[in-house]
């Protein structure tokens, strides 16, 4: 297993150099963020859970200082990519928390890497597929971040991203992390995030004990996509936090880190 101690290491998983976050100590916790950001994103939750478990917050490949691969990145390589760091870290099993695309990655790992996952937390995200619509929009929009960058993708999601009531410094924050994001790596998982599967069949057939987590002024993955699965998943538990858009854990921090303290503990 890889030595800790370093704050933020890198791993080789897969053919590419993967930076990740490992701190604390307890039962292993591994957040997987949501799109177009990066590990960065999980800040208020290291701060406040690294006194009670083990923390692992990789920036998914293409985002953060995690290298960039050509070509759509797909919810099934990030799976495997995350399995490669379980290794790297001789880590059998972990909770695993996953927010929007990080929710789709966590349902790829679920098929791929069932026996890795101790328990689930699905935040902000949908067990559906894109629609004709929605790939054909992730297509114009990879377009865009490969010709005008980073700060031009940021201008058009962060409205939808937060609620309209946000407080300024989380747009801030999120501006800062979606800017340093290199424009390949976001048109790359545009790609991929184009392609994923519908997962209904996978929540379906899961025992795992698991955590729905919305927000109830969500509106990129609404009320409604949440209950979906809740009712699908046969073992799962559904909070609702009042006054959150779509980055629940970065916009209700302390709502969002206490439903995760009860469901974890
Ligand atoms: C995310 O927050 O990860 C994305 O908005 C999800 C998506 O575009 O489907």
């Amino acid at each position: 297993p890889a030595e800790r101690g370093d704050v933020m290491p890198d791993a080789t998983v897969n053919g590419i150099t993967l930076h990740y976050a490992d701190e604390g100590n307890g039962p292993p916790l591994l957040f997987l963020h949501a799109f177009p950001l990066s590990g960065a994103m999980w800040q208020p939750q290291r701060t406040a859970l690294s006194d009670q478990f083990r923390l692992i917050v990789p920036d998914l490949r293409g985002f953060g200082a995690t290298d960039v691969t050509p070509g759509p990145t797909t919810m099934e390589q990030h799976a495997d990519d995350v399995a490669a760091l379980l290794d790297h870290l001789g880590l059998d099993q972990v909770a695993l928390c996953g927010l929007s695309m990080g929710g789709y990655i966590a349902m790829a790992l679920l098929r791929r890497h069932p026996n890795r996952v101790s328990k689930l937390v699905l935040a902000n995200t949908r067990a559906n597929a894109d629609s004709l619509e929605a790939q054909a929009q992730r297509e114009i929009n990879a377009t865009i971040a490969e010709a005008k960058g980073a700060s031009t993708i940021a201008d058009m999601m962060i409205p939808a991203l937060v609620a309209p009531h946000a407080d300024a410094h989380v747009r801030s924050m999120l501006r800062t992390i979606i800017e340093a994001n290199p424009p390949a790596g976001i048109a790359s998982a545009l790609r991929g995030l184009a392609l994923r599967p519908d997962s209904l069949a996978t929540l379906q057939s899961t025992t795992l004990p698991t955590l729905v987590i919305a927000g109830t002024d969500d509106a990129i993955t609404p009320l409604d996509t949440a209950r979906v699965m809740h009712e699908a998943i046969p073992t799962s538990r559904l909070v609702i936090i009042p006054g959150a858009g779509h980055l629940s854990n970065l916009e209700r921090p302390d709502d969002f880190t206490a439903a995760l303290r009860s469901f974890l503990s």
